[in-house]
């Protein structure tokens, strides 16, 4: 595995790599969530690119940036035994020039929800992905589901400005229990560990629900009862999966999208209703065949 740490160096050792390229942009702290999109990259295209990189501009001010979790040599132990050819882990001060000052908004997507709770974000967000594509040109990008917001905010960057990648969603990782995994659990207490559950339990029952009630503002009141104490509800809401827009009525496909607190910790999760046929309108289905290595 070979690692850059300029957009000028990551750029060539990029060009040189066979194609298919895929890229699974992180912040590092892996998991096995992190895992599952180096194994479908590593198995859909014929070169890996991963990146790590913490992104100062996606935190708010009083947010966890300082205290993010960081663990680059176990990272990129982790990176290597994935199969990732080319490691991109620039510092700060390479990422963002002294007089960096570019910002993109992509609108309305960026306001909603994680937008509305974490001003800035997708901004940050949108911002740093936009220059990993533009340093690494991969033909393929692998993000979660699991930041199902960010999936739909980074689709719309991409064809809004033309970005020639294409967007892979994958399923999200869960523990045994229903909690999906995030770097953030690490922060989690032992009683907020132990109400987790019942976050995606609720997510769960709206989606149950729309087999029976129509009416979204009472399927999500009553999944609401369903989070226990400590955790306390930011948001639940069924939406339109492709702009983010609360439904009224109880229609598939749909998003069922929350967060909740959990002292100074916030989780966020999704479950996803189909489509009548089934079709699930948010994961992208994986590549048939396997792209051969060199
Ligand atoms: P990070 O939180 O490190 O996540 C990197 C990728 O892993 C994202 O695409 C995220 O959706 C995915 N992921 C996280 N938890 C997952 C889970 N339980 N199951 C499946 N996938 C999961 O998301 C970011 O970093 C940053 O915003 C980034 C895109 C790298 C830009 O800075």
């Amino acid at each position: 595995m070979r690692t850059a740490k300029t957009p000028g160096s990551a750029r060539s050792a990029a060009r040189a790599l066979p194609r298919p390229l895929g890229l699974v942009p992180t912040m590092g702290a892996l998991h096995a969530g992190h895992r599952s999109l180096l194994e479908r990259a590593r198995r859909e295209n014929a070169s890996v690119a991963a990146s790590l990189f913490v992104n100062p501009l996606q935190f708010g001010p009083s947010e966890d940036f300082e205290r993010y979790p960081r663990s680059f040599e176990s990272d990129v132990a982790q990176f290597e035994a994935a199969g990732v050819d080319l490691l991109y882990a620039p510092s700060v001060d390479e990422m963002y020039q002294p007089n960096f000052s570019t910002s993109i908004d992509v609108g309305a997507l960026a306001k909603a929800f994680e937008g509305a709770a974490r001003r800035g974000h997708f901004a940050g967000v949108a911002t740093v992905v936009a220059k990993l594509l533009g340093a690494i040109e991969p033909t393929r990008v692998y993000l979660g589901q699991k930041d199902v917001q960010q999936t739909a905010v980074l689709r719309r960057m991409i064809g809004d400005l033309d970005i020639p990648v294409e967007v892979v969603v994958c399923p999200t990782v869960r523990e045994p229990d229903g909690l999906a995994l995030s770097s953030r659990n690490a922060y989690l207490s032992a009683a907020q560990r132990a109400a987790a559950p019942s976050f995606h339990r609720a997510l769960e029952s709206v989606a149950a629900a729309f087999e029976r009630d129509g009416d979204a503002d009472h399927v999500i009141a009553t999944a609401r009862e369903l989070l226990e104490s400590p955790l306390v509800w930011e948001y639940l809401a069924i939406v339109d999966p492709a702009t983010f827009e609360p439904r009224k009525d109880v229609r598939r496909p749909a998003l069922v999208v929350g967060a909740v607190r959990a002292g100074a910790t916030r989780l966020i999760d999704n479950v996803v209703v189909a489509r009548p046929d089934g079709g699930d309108p948010i994961l992208t289905p994986p590549l048939l065949q396997a792209a051969g290595r060199t």
